[in-house]
């Protein structure tokens, strides 16, 4: 895993020696004194490609100068476009930045930052972002064929001292986000129900958090019949896992993972293109281990439970099947219509177990449903709940962590789709309004505390390479998760 160190200086442009400096500039930018003088050093290279229009300062847009004998021997300009959201725009910018300094093998990198407080942390996670890779199962290429990774950045302030901070509280989000971006790149084979639940051990060592681990046994113990009916399937030991950060005062806030490790439709069993793609099912786990790692690193003092439903939904002789009935945790009959709609199987069951804490809140995140897909896109996460200052909390946060949410309905109306003939609730509404209609399904099991559900089935990877981010996990919803907790502290 390639992870940069970051250190802060303030200075002259002109004469930072690094391999490759970077200009984040925003539409309508004043080059300031430090950039005029970066730009008499270059004998006006800069500001001819801007007079000339070359460089147009457009969303996304790079241009890429050689220094002179002096100072950068690179400089990299990327453009913002019109800055509404200045942390999102950061964010991005430094992305692209740190994945062309990896493409072009410059080993460090320097960041010019001239923006209001929380700049420089939105840009330490975007530079950590871009430099991330996946690279556990592939053998190198040979020395000669690699270009080394950058390991180092240096940001470059005004204000050394809030500059610091910042640093630390982006290494500590970026951080946690790399570990869900790892854990849900990682193969089905490898990340495994129980891999998941030693890591999540592993965090609680780390920062002092109680871990507590239910297998198979333990969940027959608690009556978790619905989680089980989807595990009945595989040989693996599904685990329940939970999380305990304890450094605040009152109830917690209680976050829940889907944690399909591979979801094949079970005995609904899934068209076979693009099913690869399922190792993804547990990106909701993933973001919940994400996000303990990062409050963990940024000691929030809060009360925080990160709960993870893992299993994986195979077919076979054992497995459930259509038309079974099965007696969730919380006492209520589930008609299995489609063994493919598991998730909300797995989470009815750790909604009902997390009453135990006593939540002020319970957000839950899964990539539960196709249908978010096609509503929503890859752009915004599926925001569903019931309670409505709740779902505008979380909105509010995905909005400061750049990872867009949009609300859709949970009206009483929609109850209707998940009406059983034999049990009290079936697991599938059909195609129609299918996001809503597994919200609705959750909804059902949530009714003692607010709750708000993230179906993430768009948003957590992406299947293409696009400029920002290349195609796999995109660490989504770590952030939201990360500065609900924050806008519940401060
Ligand atoms: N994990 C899938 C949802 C999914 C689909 C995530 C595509 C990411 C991309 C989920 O378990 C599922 O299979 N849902 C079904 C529900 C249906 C059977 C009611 C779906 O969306 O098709
Ligand atoms: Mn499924
Ligand atoms: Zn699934």
């Amino acid at each position: 895993m390639s992870s940069l160190r970051f250190s802060v200086r303030s200075g002259q442009l002109r004469s930072v020696d690094v391999p490759l400096l970077v200009l984040p500039l925003a539409k309508g930018t004043k080059l300031d004194d430090g950039i005029t003088a970066l730009d008499d050093a270059l004998g006006g290279a800069l500001s001819r490609v801007i007079d000339r229009r070359d460089f147009r300062f457009a969303r996304d847009e790079t241009m890429h100068l050689v220094g002179g004998t002096k100072g950068p021997q690179r400089i990299l300009l990327v453009g913002m476009g019109t800055v509404t959201e200045p942390a999102g725009a950061l964010r991005r910018a430094a992305m692209i930045a740190a994945r062309f300094a990896r493409r072009t093998g410059a080993r460090e990198i320097a960041w010019y930052q001239d923006g209001s407080a929380g700049s420089v942390e939105s840009a330490v996670i975007g530079l950590s972002m871009g430099v991330w890779e996946y690279t556990e199962t592939k053998t190198p290429p040979p020395d000669d064929e690699r270009r080394p990774a950058p390991d180092e950045a240096v940001v470059l302030v005004r204000d050394e001292k809030r500059a610091k901070g910042e640093v630390e509280t982006g290494v500590a989000i970026a951080e946690g986000m790399a570990l869900a971006r790892r854990l849900a790149m990682m193969p089905g084979n490898l990340c495994t129900p129980d891999y998941l639940a030693d890591v999540g051990r592993e965090i609680g060592k780390r920062h002092g958090m109680k871990a507590t681990v239910l297998g198979r046994k333990e969940m027959e113990d608690e009556g978790m019949g619905s989680f089980l009916g989807v595990a009945q399937g595989t040989p693996q030991d599904p685990k329940l896992i939970a999380l305990e950060h304890r450094r605040g005062s009152g109830r917690p806030v209680v976050l829940v993972g889907k944690g399909l490790c591979f979801d094949s439709g079970g005995i609904s069993i899934k068209p076979a293109q693009s099913m690869e793609l399922m190792k993804f099912d547990m990106c909701g786990a993933a973001a919940v281990l994400g996000a303990m790692e990062a409050i963990g690193r940024l000691d929030l003092k809060a009360n925080v439970v990160g709960l993870v439903g893992s299993t994986t939904n195979m077919p076979s002789g054992t497995a459930f099947k259509p038309g079974d009935v099965l007696k969730s945790h919380l006492g209520k009959y589930i008609e299995i219509v489609n063994t493919d709609a598991e998730g909300r199987l797995v989470l009815c069951d750790v909604l009902s177990w997390a009453r135990r804490y006593e939540p002020a809140a319970v957000l839950d995140a899964a990539t539960l449903t196709g249908a978010c897909v096609i509503a929503l896109g890859h752009t915004a996460s599926g925001v569903f709940g019931n309670d409505e200052a709740l779902v505008q909390e979380v909105l509010g946060a995905g909005k400061r962590a750049s990872e867009p949410g949009w609300q859709l309905p949970t009206w009483e109306d929609y109850k209707e789709l998940n009406k059983s003939d034999v049990a009290d609730i079936k697991n599938s509404g059909g195609r129609a309004a299918g996001a809503i209609a597994a919200a609705m399904f959750l909804k059902e099991f949530t009714e003692s505390y607010p709750w708000v559900h993230l179906d993430i089935a768009g948003t957590a990877y992406s299947e293409t390479d696009l400029v920002a981010l290349p195609k796999g996990p995109t660490g989504v919803p770590v952030g939201t998760f990360v500065e609900f907790v924050r806008g519940r502290v401060s």
